[in-house]
């Protein structure tokens, strides 16, 4: 039925009825969610609009929908998106966070609250997951994915699409979901948004496709393309990428809507002029137009001219009423617009409560000397710092639906969980990343202000109120808009101002404990030398103040794992644990310089945190690492096992992981790929073996032909709790 009324609809439709459909405009003002300007209204009674975006609230979308299905000649109704990325109102740590839970129930659970949510309010379609690898901590939009690794990004792609969509679109909790940004926008050069990425093909298919994939294999129904160009031709006009790769290779049946201006842009990039590029991207396998409006403009005369067929036009236009029939927009187009489910179902108290619970789960404890943490909920307490009352900056990048003055800061987590603490105030320092960005600021309406008191007054009344206490807690790090789109920093430090004040702290002889707050793997050498603890809590959504006190007074023990790398410096980048070997690698592992090598003479290689690290308030010990047999062959099984044991004097989860090793390829292959993982949890003295299996599927790699195979001979597998364990055993694939 779903083929047969698609078709019947486009056989009604007029050529610009069916161009109108391929047009996505935004709904002009997010904060206020006005539709915008009468010319979208008056394009929707004509027809040619075939959805909106960022328009906020169930009764203003049902407005929209009305003047669609009752004033459009064929009364088509309109699809609804939003970036929803982490959360609606109710809204979840910045996904960089959320992947350091390594736990793929919650991640998928909170993108189901998030559908929950959206739809409640009128929204069917967000503009989510981002599985954009990336290695380069300056490209500000690293927060917003899932880090570096290819297999994880993978297990979190499928995660989040599942909880989107659920298996159902017909369900009225479930949301399109859209894959972006395919393909490879986190390589861009030198990390600068926006910049041209330039890559082989064997490392595209190993190291970056993978998420898109595997949220493809998922079912996510649609994909965006990505603002780069990829092997010389931008993304948005790439048939290569988007036809015989997402099309032909991996059987994408959904349909492709272009990033924002991605269409126009292609003029910049060089290719042609509107009408040419317009052409060269539904010719590509686009077919949705957000913004551009290149394709409302120019396509009816390049298929007058012979440059684009009524075939493809048709198709495109088909692609997209299948999205709308299965959302069962056609049966109810206001099934999404229901006023009573956007008062009782959104930013409820038990979603609250478990972002509450997911914001702990993703906050990585990166040194606690001494057990500084967790700390007693007695005493006096100084929190100082810019980022500790700052409700603005608790949700991070794109937050398009939360409501900043409800999101819980710091101090206010702090005084509630640790109620009978004496907890003392000062701002510290100003952000300060630099002046003219922090007046210039602005997002979603809302500006940066600095506070007019001079450096020394604000250090001063820190001071003040430091000498008071018992302890430090220090919240420093970045503001949410200094990650995220157009955020691309060449300095991974925290500020300076914010690092001067931290030494002030220090040199007052209390235990100082860092909170910090961040959107990317910062460069951290000074404060890992000079503070005791440091706790990394990203930007941890709607509900981080309380989140984080739950883990600094040993409510909650930390947990996380962090999926990218921290460098030591910003002239290491990129940097990546599975980085291949080199015909000169270092010898030693003291980071003493080797003439002659692959080093650096001013810096080690090694990172400051590896992927994979996190520590806990307890210890965990691994030993006893078996394999079930030293040779596998194809289609055969073994099983790699290790015990882990809590040690410690807490209870606490931690994330064993699996890496394998492939150490003689016929092309080079990564000193080490993670290839499974489980977080397990552990009473004080328990003790668990953990089991992983490992078959020649998981051996298998793209190799110069880009055929997915597995290749005879040695291999490694290490567990650990990181990925630089050291922790391994030896075994052979055999024909
Ligand atoms: O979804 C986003 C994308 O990630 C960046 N450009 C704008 C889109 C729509 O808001």
């Amino acid at each position: 039925p779903k083929a047969e009324f698609v078709a019947d609809l486009i056989a009604k439709m007029t050529l610009d009825e069916k161009i109108g459909q391929l047009n996505l405009p935004t709904s002009g003002d997010i904060t206020t969610g006005a539709a915008n300007s009468s010319n979208v209204a008056k394009n929707i009674e004509e027809g040619k609009v075939g959805g909106l975006f960022n328009i906020k609230s169930a009764q203003k979308i049902r407005e929209v929908q009305k003047v669609a299905v009752e004033k459009s000649r064929l009364k088509i109704p309109l699809l609804f998106g939003m970036d929803v990325i982490h959360g609606y109102e109710t809204t979840f740590p910045i996904p960089l966070g959320l992947s350091c839970t390594w736990d793929m129930k919650l991640i998928e659970r909170s993108a189901q609250i998030a559908a929950q949510e959206a739809s409640a309010d009128g929204i069917n379609w967000t503009f989510s997951p981002m599985v954009d690898i990336s290695r380069d901590p300056r490209w500000g939009r690293v927060s917003e994915g899932s880090g570096e690794d290819a297999y994880l990004g993978s297990q979190i792609a499928k995660a989040m699409v599942n909880g989107y969509q659920q298996d159902d679109l017909s369900k009225n909790n479930s949301i399109l979901s859209c894959v972006k940004h395919f393909a490879l926008y986190g390589a861009s050069e030198a990390g600068r948004d926006y910049n041209t990425v330039d890559m082989s093909r064997i490392k595209m298919y190993n190291d970056y496709f993978p998420p898109y994939k595997a949220a493809v294999d998922a079912g996510a129904g649609s994909v965006m393309a990505s603002f780069n160009e990829v092997d010389g031709i931008p993304a948005t006009g790439n048939k290569w990428l988007m036809t015989d790769v997402l099309r032909k290779e991996w059987g994408f049946k959904g349909f492709v809507v272009t990033d924002y201006t991605g269409i126009p842009e292609m003029m910049a990039h060089g290719v042609g002029d509107l009408q040419t590029v317009s052409a060269l991207a539904l010719n590509a396998g686009i077919e949705m137009d957000m913004v551009g409006e290149g394709f409302l403009t120019t396509l009816k005369k390049s298929l007058a001219e012979n440059k684009v067929t009524i075939e493809q036009i048709d198709n495109a236009v088909r692609l997209i009423l299948n999205a709308k029939y299965d959302l069962g927009l056609f049966q109810d187009p206001y099934k999404y617009c229901d006023v009573k489910r956007a008062k009782t179902e959104i930013f409820t108290s038990s979603n609250r409560l478990e972002a509450r619970n997911i914001a702990a789960q993703s906050l990585v404890l990166l040194k606690n000397e001494k057990q500084l943490l967790p700390l007693k909920k007695s005493g006096t307490i100084a929190v100082i710092g810019p980022l500790a009352d700052a409700k603005e900056n608790m949700a991070g990048t794109w937050s398009v639906a939360t409501n900043m003055d409800k999101s819980i800061s710091l101090i206010a987590g702090i005084k509630e969980v640790a109620a009978n603490a004496n907890v003392l105030y000062a701002k510290g320092s100003n952000l300060d990343y630099y002046a003219a960005f922090e007046e210039k600021a602005t997002m979603f309406g809302k500006t940066l202000h600095r506070d007019g008191r001079t450096k020394e007054v604000l250090l001063a009344e820190a001071l003040k109120i430091a000498n008071q206490s018992d302890i430090i807690v220090a919240a420093l790090g970045e503001s949410a808009e200094m990650s995220g789109e157009s955020s691309s920093r060449t300095n991974l430090e925290i500020p300076q101002a914010q690092k001067d004040l931290l030494q002030e702290l220090l040199k007052t002889g209390k235990p100082v404990v860092l909170v910090l707050f961040t959107g990317r793997p910062l460069v951290l050498v000074q404060e890992n030398e000079t503070v005791p603890a440091i706790l990394n809590t990203w930007f941890a959504g709607s509900e981080a103040g309380s989140a984080i006190a739950d883990v600094l007074f040993g409510d909650e023990n930390p947990s996380g794992k962090l999926t990218a790398t921290f460098p030591r410096s910003v002239g290491q980048v990129p940097i990546y644990y599975s980085h291949k070997n080199t015909g000169r690698p270092i010898g030693n592992k003291e980071g003493k310089f080797e003439k002659f090598k692959s080093n650096y003479i001013d810096e080690r290689n090694e990172p400051l945190y590896p992927f994979g690290f996190g520590l806990s308030y307890t210890t965990f010990d691994y030993s006893n690492l078996k394999i079930s047999s030293e040779k596998i062959n194809f289609n055969e099984k073994i099983n790699v096992s290790v015990e882990v044991s809590n040690t410690g004097n807490y209870e606490g989860k931690e994330v064993v992981q699996l890496y394998l090793r492939d150490v003689v390829g016929s092309v080079t292959r990564p000193v080490k790929e993670l290839k499974g993982f489980q977080k397990i949890a552990l009473k004080r003295g328990e003790k668990q073996t953990v089991t992983f299996e490992i078959s020649s599927e998981d051996l298998k790699f793209y190799n110069s032909d880009l055929e997915f195979v597995a290749e005879t001979g040695k291999f490694e597998a290490f567990i650990g709790g990181s990925s630089d364990t050291e922790n391994k055993v030896g075994f052979e694939l055999n024909k």
